[in-house]
C-alpha cells in the first residue's frame, strides 16, 4: 500500500467539492408554476412580445453582453445554424473552426450546407490561433466560428483585425463564456454575431436553450427570421419570407432562466474569487500553471477552468496518470468540454456525410476535402499531454476550503510521484 489513494492509501477529499448543479430552489418553482396558471406558455401569447418571459430575458441577456439585439432559441447548436445563415453563409462557403472545441461549433457549419475549415490553437489559452487563422483564409472563406473555449476569451483584437482585413464575418461561439469580457465589453457580440448554449452543464441555463446576439438590426432582423419559420417582425402572421425552422424558446425555459440570471453575478464573483486563489496556489507547484491571463481579459466567467499540464516539469508523470491519480484523491479533473480534436471524429475522419457527400463535397464548393488527412499539431499535443480542466460548479464553494483540498491533492501527487512512475 502506498500513500497516494490510487495505491490504497487514504483520500485528500472525502466529500464532494463545490455545489451540486443546477442550483435552484422554490424560485425556480414558483416560476414555473406562474407559467402554468398564466396559460400562456408561448411568448405569442403576449400581445407584445417583449413582456413574455422569453423577451424579458432577451433584454436582460443583451444588457448582460453588451449587445443590442439578443434572439432566444432552441440550443446553442441551432443558434450557430441561424447566426450563420444570418451571415449568409450557404453552400460552397468555406467557415472556419477550432480544431479543439465542442463538435457542434463544425457540425453547425454543415447543417447549414457549408464546408468547416479546422484552424489550430493557441497553446496557451486554447482558442483559435489568429495567425492560423488567417493562413487558412481562401477566397471561399465566409466566416469564422471562433470559440472562447471554457469561457476564456479569444483574442478578440487580433481576430476582429483579421476578419476586417480579410473581408470574412466573425461568428463568437460563446457556448461557455457568460459574462466572459474583452477589454470590459461581453464577449458575444464583439464580432459580427455571437451564440451561446444554456444547455444543463452550462454557467447558465434552463436545461436545453441557447440565443444569438449583436449589435447589427440587419442581421437581428435576419436571425428573428430564421428562428421563427422565415416571419419577418412587423408583418403579417402567416406571410413567410425564408426556407426557416422554428427555434422558438418557450415560457418554460424563459422563466427558468431570468430566475436562474437573477443568481448569476454572485456565482461569477464566487467563481472569479476561488479562480484566483487556485492560480495563486498553483503557481507555487512546479509541472501546473494556470493560463498566464491577458489583462484585456477583464473578467473570466469559465463553464472549464482550463489550465497545463507539464509533463517533463511533473518528474514525467505521463498527464493521463496524473488524472487518475487526481481522480482518486477525490478531486475531478478533466480535459475540457470537447473531447478529441474534432476532426479525428468518425463523423470527419471517414467522412460519414452520407450518399451524396453534400455538403462538403460539392459542385459549388469544387475542391476535393478529406478530414482523414488534417494534423493540427497544438490541438493534438494540447488533447494528448497538456489539457487540464476543472468544472465551473467546483468553484462555487462559500470560502477557499475547496480549493485547498485540490492544492493539497496536487501537491500530494506531487510528493509522491514515485509512487506511480
Ligand atoms: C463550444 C460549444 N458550442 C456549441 C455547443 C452546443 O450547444 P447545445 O448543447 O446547447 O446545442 C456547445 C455545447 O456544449 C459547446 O460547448
Amino acid at each position: 500500500m502506498g500513500k497516494l489513494a490510487i495505491n490504497g492509501g487514504e483520500k485528500v477529499v472525502t466529500r464532494p467539492l463545490g455545489k451540486a448543479w443546477p442550483i435552484r430552489d422554490e424560485r425556480e418553482e414558483q416560476a414555473l408554476l406562474d407559467v402554468a396558471r398564466s396559460g400562456a406558455w408561448w411568448r405569442g401569447a403576449y400581445p407584445e412580445a417583449a413582456r413574455s418571459k422569453v423577451g424579458q430575458f432577451e433584454d436582460a441577456f443583451a444588457k448582460l453582453h453588451d449587445a443590442r439585439h439578443c434572439v432566444a432559441v432552441t440550443n446553442g447548436t441551432q443558434a450557430i445554424e441561424c447566426a450563420l445563415k444570418s451571415l449568409g453563409v450557404e453552400a460552397g462557403d468555406e467557415v472556419l473552426v477550432p480544431g479543439l472545441t465542442f463538435v457542434a461549433s463544425a457540425t453547425a457549419i454543415a447543417l447549414v450546407n457549408a464546408v468547416p475549415v479546422f484552424v489550430d490553437v493557441d497553446p496557451e489559452t486554447y482558442n483559435m490561433d489568429p495567425a492560423a487563422m488567417e493562413a487558412a483564409i481562401t477566397g471561399k472563406t465566409r466566416a469564422a466560428v471562433v470559440v472562447h473555449n471554457g469561457g476564456y476569451p479569444c483574442d478578440m483584437d487580433r481576430v476582429l483585425e483579421v476578419g476586417k482585413r480579410k473581408g470574412i464575418a466573425i461568428l463568437e461561439d460563446s457556448a461557455h463564456a457568460h459574462g466572459s469580457q474583452w477589454r470590459g465589453r461581453g464577449v458575444g457580440a464583439l464580432g459580427d454575431i455571437g451564440t451561446f448554449s444554456f444547455q444543463m452543464g452550462k454557467t447558465l441555463t434552463c436545461g436545453e436553450g441557447g440565443a444569438v446576439v449583436t449589435n447589427s438590426s440587419e442581421l437581428a432582423e435576419k436571425a428573428y427570421s430564421f428562428h421563427h419559420i422565415g416571419r419577418l417582425s412587423g408583418r403579417p402572421f402567416y406571410e413567410f419570407h425564408r426556407v426557416a425552422s422554428n427555434l422558438r424558446m418557450t415560457e418554460w425555459q424563459g422563466a427558468i432562466l431570468l430566475s436562474q440570471l437573477s443568481r448569476f453575478p454572485e456565482q461569477v464573483e464566487t467563481r472569479e474569487r476561488n479562480a484566483r486563489y487556485l492560480a495563486q496556489g498553483l503557481k507555487e507547484i512546479e509541472g501546473v500553471d494556470p493560463i498566464d491571463r491577458d489583462p484585456r481579459v477583464t473578467r473570466w466567467c469559465f463553464y472549464y477552468w482550463n489550465f497545463h499540464y507539464r509533463q517533463e516539469q511533473f518528474a514525467g508523470l505521463t498527464r493521463d496518470r496524473f488524472i487518475k491519480a487526481l481522480a482518486a484523491e477525490g478531486v475531478p479533473v478533466g480535459i475540457g468540454a470537447h473531447g478529441q480534436p474534432i476532426y479525428r471524429n468518425p463523423l470527419f475522419k471517414r467522412m460519414n456525410f452520407g450518399r451524396t457527400g453534400c455538403p462538403i463535397q460539392c459542385p459549388l464548393h469544387g475542391e476535393p476535402v478529406d478530414y482523414s488527412q488534417v494534423r493540427l499539431p497544438v490541438s493534438e499535443r494540447l488533447y494528448e499531454t497538456q489539457a487540464l480542466s476543472l468544472a465551473h460548479a467546483l468553484f462555487l464553494g462559500d470560502t477557499t476550503e475547496d480549493m485547498d483540498l485540490i492544492l493539497e491533492a496536487i501537491r500530494k501527487v506531487r510528493a509522491n510521484v514515485d509512487e506511480l512512475r
